[in-house]
């Protein structure tokens, strides 16, 4: 090879560049998608966490060492597609959420609860609200996930729909005997035997207790299992009936119909944009 060629990056590939040992010490080469076979352009795309990930984490340091890899040569930021993730329609409807999005845990946490609640006979408000009461932990964020989840389907859903998906974060805290519901042991197993939510979520508890559609999100939170058989797989499609019923699945796709919360399904379309 002639050192005019060597010189010069091959057409067809990026040439490997030595990441600053600093990212590579604090993990973040996970960040940095390295030009794959099927990269856009073929070049290395950084993936920039989210200030609520690493808020907080050794990680946050790095955002500078990150801004700074961009300056290279054929690497720029993800935007658009991911392609260690599948593609969306471009139209995507609630089930492409559930199929190609969200986490596999929470997915399937999701569709149990909502077959148990059909099991026990509940309304088609109940078990949708169960079927889609952790979707902000399964595809946006967890922190204040009830309030995230609210918001993300009440532009689709009956107002108390919304309302019980809100409230069940709150509720999960607080026994209610009268209905046979304890305070989970999950929790004590997450947060310690001696945790003790906030005033707010106290508050919130209390006001919602005595709303017109307590039982309601109360029935969200009895629903809201945690000890499932992980070998029971529950296909999304048996709850295509329920889902057609009760939401209201836009003509443009999720994301694209210009409702106030449509820019939180294009985050889950494409949750690495830089921007
Ligand atoms: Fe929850
Ligand atoms: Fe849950």
């Amino acid at each position: 090879m002639s050192e005019s060629t060597e010189a010069r990056a091959p057409a067809n590939r990026v040439l490997p560049h030595e990441l600053p040992a600093s990212l590579r010490d604090a993990g973040l080469e996970n960040w940095i998608r390295e030009p794959l076979d099927d990269a856009v352009d073929r070049r290395r795309r950084i993936i920039m966490p989210p200030a609520a990930a690493v808020m907080g984490t050794p990680a946050s340091a790095y955002q500078g060492a990150l801004l700074a890899e961009a300056r290279h040569p054929d690497t720029v930021f993800m935007m658009g597609d991911n392609p260690a993730l599948p593609t969306m329609p471009s139209r995507p409807t609630l089930g492409d959420f559930f199929q190609l999005r969200f986490s596999k845990i929470a997915r399937t946490h999701l569709l149990q609860s909502a077959r148990v609640a059909r099991e026990h006979g509940l309304g088609e408000k109940v078990i949708m609200a169960c079927l889609l009461h952790d979707i902000a932990i399964a595809g946006l964020v967890s922190a204040n996930h009830g309030y995230w989840g609210a918001q993300m389907v009440a532009p689709y859903v009956d107002e108390e729909i919304a309302w019980s998906i809100e409230k069940h974060e709150a509720l999960r805290y607080f026994p209610d005997e009268s209905v046979g519901y304890r305070y989970p042991d999950a929790y004590i197993d997450y947060f310690g035997p001696d945790y003790r939510p906030p005033g707010y979520l106290r508050r919130e508890a209390e006001a919602a207790r005595r709303h017109r559609w307590y039982m309601t999100s109360r029935l969200v939170t009895i629903n809201d299992i945690y000890s499932f058989d992980p070998n029971v797989v529950v296909a999304y499609d048996e709850f295509e009936d329920v889902v057609g019923r009760n939401f209201r699945q836009p003509r443009e796709g999720l994301g694209f119909d210009g409702s106030p919360v449509a820019h939180m399904w294009r985050t889950m379309i494409w949750p690495n944009n830089f921007l």
